[in-house]
């Protein structure tokens, strides 16, 4: 049975835990990590909400916010006369974007802990419904997809700037290569599928949706920058998880990761580690008379 709970910002019964997998929590340090890729993603995340028009007094969705998520993107493009729903499944996660929101003096943004599959909240309401790094990492993507496109209102926008996980090093380095195809192996025993990114116009055309855009980018980060170890650092996360899954010991993962670090400790590794894409698609006005949101 989900948990459920009232969420102090809007007084509703939340939904309650998601349904499928999360893998990564809302500990400290991956709070951590994600408040430090806001400025990573920052700029994509203004390209997306460009390409959707998204304008003042539009009510809009960040779907997965956690500790921030673009829910200041939104505020500010929504005004005093829109609003912005932040919505996660964690409660820790849900807390810290309460506080954020509070810090951050943006008093169109409320948040609420429940599941993106089964938000309660009202079909055909918003917008704009946005998702940023969630599709990749849970199972069965597409039950949230088709929450989004049930939110959105006919002529609404369905938004994600998602990962995929197809980098670039060069000179490749054997050592990081076998981690990096660990990190892959393991996020699919999760459920996940770490190459979501590439599907995300199919799972937008599967949900009913129209208008379909996509847009693909990677960043080159400089040495000493932290987004270098991105990966090497989520799979410190799931290091407990694949010794246990037998995939590889704490021993050689350890080994590994000193070698495949070295190499990203040379200014001269050039690595992409990741490619971004962003993708949007449109309610249409009129739905066929088969497809119900
Ligand atoms: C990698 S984080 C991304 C957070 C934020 N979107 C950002 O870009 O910084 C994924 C977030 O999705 C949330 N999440 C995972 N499964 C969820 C679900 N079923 N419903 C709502 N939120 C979920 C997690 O709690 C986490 O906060």
């Amino acid at each position: 049975m989900p948990e459920a709970v009232t969420s102090p910002a809007t007084g509703q019964r939340d939904q309650g835990r998601p349904s499928g997998t999360y893998t990564w929590g809302s500990s400290p340090a991956e709070q951590h990590r994600l408040k430090r890729q806001l400025a990573v993603l920052r700029a994509h995340s203004a390209t997306l909400l460009d390409r959707v028009g998204a304008r003042a007094g539009w009510r809009t969705i960040d779907l997965g916010c956690g500790p921030a998520g673009i829910l200041d993107l939104l505020s500010a493009r929504a005004g005093p006369r829109g609003q912005v729903t932040g919505v996660d499944a964690d409660a820790g996660n849900a807390t810290a974007a309460r506080a954020f929101a509070r810090e951050s003096a943006l008093a169109n943004v409320r948040i609420l802990h429940a599941d993106a599959r089964r938000t309660g909240l009202p079909g055909a309401a918003f917008d704009l419904v946005h998702t940023r790094m969630v599709l990749v990492n849970i199972s069965r993507p597409a039950e949230v997809v088709a929450e989004m496109a049930r939110l959105a209102r006919p002529g609404g926008w369905v938004a994600s700037l998602e990962a995929d996980a197809l980098g670039v090093c060069y000179p490749p380095h054997p050592d990081l290569d076998r981690l990096t195809e660990l990190l892959v192996t393991a996020v699919r025993h999760d459920g996940a599928d770490p190459h979501l990114g590439r599907r995300l116009p199919h799972l937008f055309r599967d949900a009913g949706l129209a208008e379909v855009g996509v847009e693909a980018r990677s960043d080159v980060y400089p040495a000493g920058h932290p987004q270098r170890t991105v990966l090497l650092d989520l799979l410190q996360a799931m290091r407990l998880k694949i010794a246990a899954g037998g995939l590889a010991s704490e021993d050689e993962l350890d080994t590994l990761d000193a070698a495949a670090r070295r190499h990203l400790a040379d200014p001269s590794t050039l690595i992409a580690p990741v490619t971004y894409v962003l993708a949007w698609a449109r309610k249409p006005s009129r739905s066929p008379r088969s497809m119900r949101y």
